[in-house]
């Protein structure tokens, strides 16, 4: 059985495109059920509607951080979700929902963590002059892009790059990467275990 999985964006989604895609292959160990979005225009919700898949959206504003991850919650479970995919999803998401989906939560992120966390990788990458940048897919933890690392890309950082630069030539391998990870999570490949990625056969 394919795992029911939920995207949740914020924005353009083509994280969550690359894993539409992905997830059209037969044999793709997840499938995915749902998008969610906290801004009820999202680019990405136009595409996922094109290809048949359920959306939901419902803006944060107005709820307190916990009240509105319960909302989520709720609709995760409402259509039966197993796993989640944090895809653009500018959001911090409270310690009690980290909690329930503990393990089955992945989020992307644009840098070689534990490197530049938080919204400006790559503005921050450029700024302390590293020459290789790249992206990482990790387990969700209650910290701010701080969760067991499944798996990562390097990227070369110009001279002279731009941080708009670097983030398209990131984003080539994050659509690589994101559709690789999940595929791990999904078939059991991979799972948390006292706060690391444990992989196996
Ligand atoms: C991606 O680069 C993703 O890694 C980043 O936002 C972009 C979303 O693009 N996420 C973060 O910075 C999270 N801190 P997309 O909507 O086209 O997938």
């Amino acid at each position: 059985m394919k795992k029911r999985t939920a995207v949740l964006i914020s924005g353009r989604g083509s994280n969550m495109r690359s894993l539409i895609e992905a997830a059209k292959a037969p044999d793709y160990p997840a499938e995915i059920s749902l998008v969610f979005s906290n801004a009820v225009d999202a680019e990405g919700l136009a595409f996922a509607q094109e290809h048949g898949i359920p959306t939901k959206a419902l803006s944060h504003k107005g709820y307190a951080r916990e009240a509105f991850d319960e909302a989520v919650d709720a609709i995760l479970r409402e259509a039966n979700i197993e796993l989640v995919c944090l895809a653009g999803f500018m959001r911090i998401v409270s310690a009690p929902f980290v909690k329930k989906w503990e393990g089955q939560m992945l989020n992307i992120h644009p840098s070689l963590l534990p490197s530049f966390k938080g919204a400006h990788a790559h503005e921050d990458a450029i700024a302390a002059g590293v020459r290789i940048s790249g992206c990482t897919v990790h387990f969700v933890a209650a910290e701010m892009d701080a969760g067991a690392i499944i798996v990562q890309a390097a990227v070369p950082v110009e001279i002279g790059d731009t941080p708009a630069a670097l983030a398209v030539r990131v984003l080539v391998q994050e659509h690589k990467l994101y559709p690789e990870a999940l595929k791990l999570l999904a078939s059991g490949k991979v799972r948390l275990e006292g706060g690391k990625a444990v992989f196996s056969d």
